[in-house]
């Protein structure tokens, strides 16, 4: 892919610091990561929906919709994985300049683009949540019936099947769904985001 030349950067006429202040709250990102089915986008939209009871503005950017639109010419080959992530990360870094607290939800499998992520934006700007829960129960619970078609060899690179997921190695945040209610993951998030001063 050719980068494009001639460009010139145009810098905003409002800060980010503006809009923080503003919108009243802190704007970073809360990367859940975990296997297919662990409870990424409920654990996910669930925090939203407590942070917007807070005033705080918020976006959640989750897999599956996200391949319906902007990454609707990914696959799940390691490098299209890798390009969606980065992209993902790219948007996800407009809208804390955007002064918003965005929630990401995608598998997002290896820690190197995990990494790379983080490394875009600021030290205070990113929170990488585990969403953990044992391969046997996410494939128990199937919503998508995609581990059974992955069994049987329908689908192919299937994360946790024939796909690797590296387990973060040092994440802000562990949420075990097995373990814990939605709430209860929630309270562990809003309670490590109050603790930090993030909210
Ligand atoms: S990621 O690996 O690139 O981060 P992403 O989160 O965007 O994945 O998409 C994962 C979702 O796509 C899964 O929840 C599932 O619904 C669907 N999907 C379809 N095929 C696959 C596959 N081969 N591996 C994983 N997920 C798949």
């Amino acid at each position: 892919m050719a980068g494009a030349t001639n460009i010139t950067w145009h810098d905003s006429a409002i800060t980010k610091k503006e809009r923080r202040e503003q919108n009243g709250h802190q704007s970073f990102i809360l990367w859940f990561t975990g296997l297919s089915g662990s409870g990424k986008s409920t654990v996910a939209n669930a925090v939203a929906k407590a942070l917007f009871d807070r005033q705080i503005r918020n976006y959640v950017l989750d897999g599956d919709n996200i391949r319906f639109g902007l990454n609707k010419n990914l696959g799940f080959s390691e490098e299209d994985r890798k390009e969606n992530i980065r992209r993902i990360g790219e948007v996800a870094k407009l809208f804390v300049d955007a002064g918003q607290v965005v929630l990401t939800a995608f598998i997002s499998p290896f820690q190197e683009d995990r990494n790379q992520v983080r490394q875009l934006v600021e030290d205070n700007e990113f929170i990488e949540v585990y969403v953990k829960c044992p391969l046997e129960e996410c494939e128990k619970r199937d919503p998508k019936g995609l581990y059974q078609k992955a069994r049987k060899g329908e689908i192919r690179q299937f994360t946790g099947i024939d796909s690797p997921y590296e387990e973060p190695a040092a994440p802000e945040l562990v949420v075990e769904t097995n373990l814990h209610s939605v709430e209860e993951c929630v309270d562990q998030v809003i309670a490590y985001l109050e603790e930090r001063k993030f909210i």
